[in-house]
């Protein structure tokens, strides 16, 4: 707990620029917390960090999660520098479309999957030893999405992707559950960001940043397993969930698809 008793002290976010990350900056801040912001671009965190309470405890690293060695160095610099780490939160991504049978999208495909997965496990990693060790209870977030419930058109990298982070971030839940450490799913629904506002189609219970960030913070302090926010998306997921495939397939075949870009 900070030392208004409202919330946790030392939180890392990854992916801290823009949108979502940004906004849960925003909201520990406010709660006092010491923070640790990841992403590439470091201007954007300076400016970030010169908006938010006590900007001289908070750190930049401009780091590339794919660089798994630059994030285990940025791990243990915020470590050293706060003291320990209570929340880690991995919520660098990119969503592109891809479609198979392009063979230019399978390094897009390549990409997304390091960025959304594979990065995700590499940071949480180095904070696990620590954790372990430290005595106080412990969170680590993973951000899935509801395009990682079923597999959506033309998101096949991004849907595959986040239904490996559900699905990793449940294995680690239940490897790590004995030593006190509490692993959160949290799958938005639409949230308004950089990343939605190129969607060129209608997207329903469109929620802001702010908002979202204040629901999940409260989500991954009661150290619940999984959420879907907004409570509406939860429900939409769970009807994603049981529809069988004929039904679906009827219900999904002419969906909006996401831009095919370069590997980023
Ligand atoms: N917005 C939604 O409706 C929604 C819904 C479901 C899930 N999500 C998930 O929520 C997370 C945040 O999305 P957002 O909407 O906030 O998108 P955003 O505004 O585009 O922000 C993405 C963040 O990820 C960082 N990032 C991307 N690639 C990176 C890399 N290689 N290394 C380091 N940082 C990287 C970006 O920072 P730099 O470019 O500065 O590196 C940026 O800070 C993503 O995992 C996304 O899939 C979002």
């Amino acid at each position: 707990m900070n030392k208004q008793g409202a919330g946790p002290e030392r939180v890392f976010i990854t992916g801290a620029s823009s949108g979502l990350g940004a906004a849960l900056a925003a909201e520990y801040a406010a709660q006092g917390a010491t923070l640790g912001l990841l992403a590439r671009r470091s201007e954007m965190l300076d400016q970030l960090i010169a908006t938010l309470p006590n900007p001289e405890r908070h750190r930049a690293y401009a780091v590339d999660v794919r660089d798994h060695a630059a994030i285990a160095a940025a791990a243990q610099a915020f470590m050293a520098h706060a003291g320990g780490i209570d929340v880690v939160i991995a919520n660098a991504g990119i969503s592109v479309g891809t479609l198979t049978e392009f063979a230019e999208d399978i390094p897009v495909f390549e990409a997304v999957i390091a960025t959304n997965v594979v990065a995700t496990a590499a940071t949480f990693a180095p904070f696990i030893p620590a954790m372990k060790t430290q005595g106080t209870p412990a969170r680590l977030v993973g951000i899935g999405s509801v395009a990682g419930i079923r597999g959506l058109p033309g998101a096949e990298a991004y849907s595959a992707s986040k239904a490996a982070v559900i699905s990793y971030c449940e294995s680690l839940r239940l490897e790590l559950k004995p030593h006190g450490i509490r692993v959160v799913t949290i799958c938005p629904g639409y949230i308004d960001t950089p990343m939605t506002q190129v969607n060129p189609y209608p997207m329903p219970f469109l929620m802001a940043p702010d908002k979202f960030a204040a629901k999940a913070a409260r989500t991954i302090a009661a150290g619940s397993s999984y959420k879907v926010i907004p409570w509406q998306m939860g429900i939409v997921a769970k009807v994603l969930r049981m529809l069988p495939n004929p039904l679906y397939d009827l219900a999904f075949a002419k969906a909006p698809h996401k831009s095919r870009k370069a590997a980023p």
